[in-house]
């Protein structure tokens, strides 16, 4: 790993095994992007790669350089007005109402280590000689802005990390109108775009589209990243596949509104943008003001989607969650939401509680209804204990639960507010909207201004004192509904452009100090499901809700898709209730655990109305899971078959030192008469010999890579699929098996 700086053709090339990024001065002493990709040696001059030419319509800023035009050229960080006629990366306007900006290079830093970003998420480093940054140094004169791009690689991670700071220098008044976080130009554009679309119940489900010339986007308006996109896509090649090729990934260390764009020019070139959505916002700058926006972690891999995967994984785990819980294999909890939603008592949530620890459960979440006069439509925003359902409050629930050998969790909805409760009618300022405009509702609840610091604190504040004497061991930190209405009286007129950003901002501060007060606390996210499960959140919360939909067959296609830019350690997965609540459907109850256990596990029904063979099943079920979590946890994950023909599908994960491994397999719907399938399995070691536990049959890793675990089923008369023998728990339909392998000596 290296960032090297050449000053006699003012190129920059940083460099580590996984890939090379070089950019350098331009002719106008702006800055231009010249290789992104695979390692390539360093060489004193490279300027070699600046290409730019005089076409049919392009115009040149400098007059005796017609060859050099912004519009031909793959720019760094680009401006607006000078003849570059792409999407720009930023926009400033100053008092003249001019938008029209030009960079120039002035100066660098090159050091160890990586800095933070104040009240953002952001990546972080333990020693400094992990990391190298590099600060490039833009002025505008005119316009009398600094803009500061930082980057920073690793040495043992295949990312880099990319924000940008502005400064206004002089002393007029500008707005920021555009400042998105990164901007990448590429030489072509042979690319399949991969996004992660859904909506609520159905989220990050893995949507591919090859990049034509024009404009590929997503985005969020909504105040959260969202269920319907998420901030993060990928790039491959058309050949790349799980197992080989080029991909990048760009994950948006954010939470808020966001935008991805991929334009591709005439000819031929692609640009790539991320950053908060220039829509709805502006900055305001005064003299000597500073802006920083949020990171974006560029990803980059040789070894295709699942090498990819891995790279993000690992970062995302090891360097961008924090805390005790970072490293720990999660405990497995029961959550009280779909077996009681509000309707309990301390009576109820005990009896759940008493048959919860004879099974190993080992963490009890209390989830909504709790507090203040909670229905449907009330009592959201009133952090007290309701007495009529917790006669001894949390403090003495939690000792309860404590002594029967489990830890205790609460769920919590901060930034909302039912209008129905004490909060609102004495506060009714607290909430986002426009006055003498009406106020949409969702879910029944407004959105609190958590642009307004003293909103924070107040709400802070009521939390501090409900939890006061509880023993606490984690928290559900919901969202549950998008934002409308976004204006805030705490904020003047020229300040309205800030409101989303000033939102999540208030979202992180609190987070921060809720990490403060309870530093050993496992945080869960969660926004109706997976609306806000982003990179931004891992900083302050190691594990998210994956999705309300808690179906098996669903949540395979969910946890498939959520995988690509996101580590197991991250998604909360449950086994819930059958029929299921969402979407009414049957499935075993093993496959309902083989599809959970590769996440953060847990259970959301009520062991009291299960019978005895179900009651042992979930005992297995648990001590399964905590003899092999921390290998599923923390083990490199591979994709093997895909759910998306609603067919087979599978994935599996490898320990460090490839002695053990564990195969998912899912059947979603059956077939008959089907031929034979060979599930070829990954990352397993081609010399050793594994044993597939239970059966007694030993496989060479290689064979089971190159032939594969195969069906033998006897296609001619009636399918029945005979997984190497046992079992015939996938001629069904959601039927599912777990292989668990082990090397022999
Ligand atoms: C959201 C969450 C659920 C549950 C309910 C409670 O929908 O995603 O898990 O906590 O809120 O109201």
């Amino acid at each position: 790993m290296n960032i090297i700086y050449h000053p006699s053709s003012q190129t920059f090339h940083l460099y580590n095994d996984f890939f090379s990024y070089i950019i350098g001065v331009l002719p106008d002493g702006g800055l231009g992007q010249y290789y992104y990709g695979r390692p390539i040696r360093d060489r004193k001059d490279q300027s070699h790669f600046f290409e730019s030419s005089n076409r049919g319509m392009t115009v040149w800023p400098l007059e005796d350089r017609p060859d050099y035009s912004p519009e031909t050229t793959q720019l760094e960080y680009p401006s607006l007005g000078r003849g570059d006629y792409r999407e720009p990366a930023y926009e400033i306007v100053s008092q003249n109402g001019s938008s029209i900006s030009d960079l120039k290079y002035t100066s660098h830093r090159i050091y160890d280590g990586k800095p933070p970003i104040k009240g953002l998420p952001h990546s972080y480093t333990e020693c400094d000689d992990e990391a190298k940054t590099l600060e490039i140094d833009l002025k505008d004169k005119i316009k009398g802005t600094l803009l500061t791009l930082i980057y920073t690689i690793y040495r043992d991670y295949g990312v880099m990390t990319r924000s940008v700071k502005y400064k206004n220098t002089g002393q007029a008044t500008l707005y920021l109108k555009r400042a998105l976080s990164m901007s990448l130009d590429l030489p072509d554009h042979d690319y399949i775009w991969m996004q992660f679309s859904g909506a609520w119940g159905r989220e990050r489900i893995p949507h591919e589209k090859r990049l034509e010339n024009g404009i590929t986007a997503i985005d969020s308006l909504r105040g959260h990243s969202s269920h319907h996109q998420n901030p993060f896509v990928i790039l491959r090649r058309p050949e790349t596949t799980e197992t080989q090729g080029e991909a990048m990934g760009f994950s948006f260390v954010y939470s808020g509104n966001f935008l991805a764009l991929a334009e591709v020019d005439n000819y031929d070139m692609t640009r790539i943008l991320m950053g908060i959505h220039p829509q709805n916002f502006s900055w305001k700058l005064e003299g000597g003001d500073s802006f920083e926006t949020p990171e974006v972690i560029m990803s980059f891999s040789s070894e295709g989607l699942n090498g990819l995967s891995h790279t993000l994984h690992v970062f995302l785990r090891e360097r961008v969650a924090r805390g005790p819980w970072r490293d720990r294999p999660r405990p497995i909890l029961l959550n009280s939401w779909e077996a009681l939603q509000m309707d309990f008592t301390e009576g109820s949530i005990l009896r759940m509680a008493q048959k919860a620890s004879k099974l190993g459960i080992e963490l009890f979440v209390l989830d909504d209804g709790w507090f203040g006069q909670r229905t449907e439509a009330s009592g959201l925003g009133d952090w007290f204990v309701d007495v009529s359902k917790l006669p001894e409050g949390l403090s003495g629930l939690s000792k309860k639960i404590n002594s029967l050998g489990m830890d205790f969790g609460v769920w919590i909805e901060p930034e909302m507010v039912s209008p129905d409760s004490e909060l609102y009618r004495s506060h009714p300022d607290f909430v986002l909207h426009e006055p003498a405009r009406s106020m949409s509702l969702g879910r029944n609840q407004l959105v609190l201004d958590f642009s307004n610091p003293h909103v924070v604190d107040y709400i802070f504040g009521m939390l501090m004192r409900v939890f006061d004497g509880a023993n606490i061991s984690y928290i559900k930190w919901d969202m549950n509904r998008s934002i409308s209405e976004c204006f805030s009286s705490f904020w003047t007129a020229d300040r309205q452009g800030e409101i989303y950003h000033r939102y999540i901002l208030g979202v992180y501060e609190f987070y921060e100090r809720l990490i403060k007060a309870y530093p050993d606390v496992l945080i869960e996210s969660c926004a109706s499901g997976g609306g806000r499960f982003d990179a931004g959140m891992l900083y302050y919360a190691p594990q998210a809700w994956c999705s309300d939909d808690t179906d098996a067959c669903e949540r395979i296609k969910i946890q498939y898709g959520t995988s690509y830019g996101y580590p197991l350690s991250s998604m909360g997965a449950h086994v819930s209730a059958c029929p299921n609540g969402q979407v009414n459907r049957f499935t075993p109850l093993s496959t309902r655990a083989n599809v959970a256990y590769f996440g953060a596990f847990g259970y959301e029904m009520d062991f009291n109305h299960l019978g005895d063979e179900e009651l042992n099943e979930i005992k297995a079920q648990i001590k399964f899971m905590k003899e092999n979590r921390e290998l599923i946890q923390f083990g490199r994950f591979y994709r093997l078959i895909s759910p998306k023909d609603d067919h087979l599908s599978s994935w599996m994960v490898v320990s460090p030192d490839r002695s053990r491994a564990i195969v998912g397999l899912y059947k979603i719907l059956n077939t008959v008469n089907a031929g034979f399938y060979h599930i070829k399995l990954l990352g397993l070691d081609p010399q050793k010999d594994y044993l597939i536990e239970g059966t007694g049959e030993i496989y060479g890793g290689d064979e089971l890579m190159c032939r594969g675990i195969s069906s033998k089923s006897d296609a001619s008369t009636n399918g029945v699929a005979k997984f190497l023998g046992i079992g015939q728990d996938l001629d069904r339909d959601f039927g599912s098996r777990i292989y668990v392998l082990r090397e022999v000596r």
